[in-house]
């Protein structure tokens, strides 16, 4: 019998009284949300709309579930050898040699080992604020030193200052898009900021984060991948997190030299990502018209959403995201706590955008139901 996307969730038990259980705070909240603002995550229940992790709302793509359904039996062994699959399938996905991938735990794992590999006590980390916190939470626990640089005034990232603060640093991070304000930066600058700070210093190593790469369609922008092919400081990551629909089997991968991605490697878990998660990951990729779908889905929520918020005269931030950032004109947990009272989880405070909602895009019903909360809760 064919499993539908939401059915197949079911069966497993999340969202649902399934067999397997899972806790009603892990569902509710995800990582993000575990974090997140104390008084929002306490009236967090199961049955909420989840628009705080930025996660993919139809669920793992058919292809991936069909994936998983089949190789259950496999979970029985070490999935260590399933990395090879992994890899060559990103490799015919990304037109690029096997030796120039690496995957990891999610892409947090990428991440995190980025520090491990790069940082050390006498070399800081350069990265922005806002931006995605894992490399900045990681060194501090490291004792690396972090140098935060403001977004601009239009919330972009501001690689003119960011530039000031790469001489004698490990590692730059450059989240393109960023989280969480969904801003892109273009290929002109990406390309200008990356040759100068390579150039600021001899053995700087920056990490453009893509997390979002498959929701931009800005003609403007262009992934740094092609100069991962000439430039051994440069690597990108991405993740099945997104648009794959696979947040919940953690699967990440990067695209850099062979030398860069070795001195990585060597901090990875091994078997740190479990089968389902990889049969998974293959089989999503050899979908490339489902993806298409999901773009569209989340163009049409995105654009919905965003337009709502500007009618109702709140300003957005421009997004090439699956979420959006608003101006909400009061402080964002007073705001996420209403949402969450009324079955809308909202993302957390995101400092010092104090003022700012982040707001992920779920489907086309769950953002119908959502503007009559944020209606209400904005009065
Ligand atoms: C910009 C960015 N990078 C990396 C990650 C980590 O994602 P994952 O570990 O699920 O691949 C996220 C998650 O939200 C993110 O927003």
């Amino acid at each position: 019998m064919p499993l539908s996307r939401r059915s197949f969730v079911r069966a497993l038990g999340v969202g649902g009284a399934g067999t397997l259980a899972i806790p009603s705070w892990i569902h509710a909240r995800g990582l993000e949300g575990a974090r997140g603002d104390a008084a929002a995550a306490r009236v967090l229940r199961d049955g909420m709309i989840r628009l705080h992790s930025n996660e993919n709302p139809n669920g793992p793509v058919p292809a991936a579930i069909r994936a998983i359904h089949s190789a259950m039996h496999e979970s029985a062994f070490y999935p260590a050898s399933l990395e090879r699959r992994v890899i060559a399938a990103l490799a015919k996905a990304n037109g690029m040699p096997e030796e120039r991938i690496m995957v990891g735990s999610g892409s947090g794992e990428i991440l995190r080992v980025a520090v491990q590999a790069f940082c050390s006590p006498s070399k800081h980390l350069v990265t922005a604020i806002p931006t995605f916190e894992t490399p900045a939470q990681f060194a501090r626990q490291l004792g690396v030193a972090v140098r935060e640089v403001p977004l601009d005034a239009q919330l972009r990232i501001d690689t003119e200052r960011m530039l000031r603060e790469v001489r004698g640093a490990g590692l730059v991070f450059l989240c393109n898009p960023n989280n969480p304000t969904g801003h892109v930066l273009d290929k002109a600058t990406v390309d200008a900021f990356l040759r100068a700070a390579l150039a600021a210093d001899p053995e700087v190593v920056i990490l453009v984060d893509e997390a979002y790469h498959e929701f931009v369609n800005d003609p403007a922008y262009a992934s740094a991948l092609p100069i991962t092919a000439t430039e051994p400081r440069v690597f990108v990551s991405r993740t099945f997190s997104k648009i794959y629909g696979l947040a919940g089997l953690r699967i990440g991968y990067a695209f850099g030299a062979p030398a860069t991605l070795g001195r990585m490697e060597a901090w990875r878990l091994p078997n740190g990502i479990g089968t389902l998660g990889q049969v998974a990951a293959i089989a999503a990729l050899e979908d490339s018209a489902q993806m298409r779908r999901e773009q569209d889905l989340n163009r049409a929520a995105r654009s919905f959403t965003a337009r709502w918020f500007s009618d109702a005269g709140y300003t957005v931030v421009p997004s090439q995201t699956n979420f959006v950032l608003v101006d909400v004109r009061r402080p964002a947990g007073d705001f996420a706590l209403a949402c969450a009272r009324q079955e809308i989880q909202v993302g957390r405070t995101f400092p010092p955008l104090t003022n700012h909602s982040r707001i992920s895009i779920g489907t086309m019903a769950e953002m119908e139901r959502a503007v009559d909360v944020f209606r209400r809760v904005l009065g």
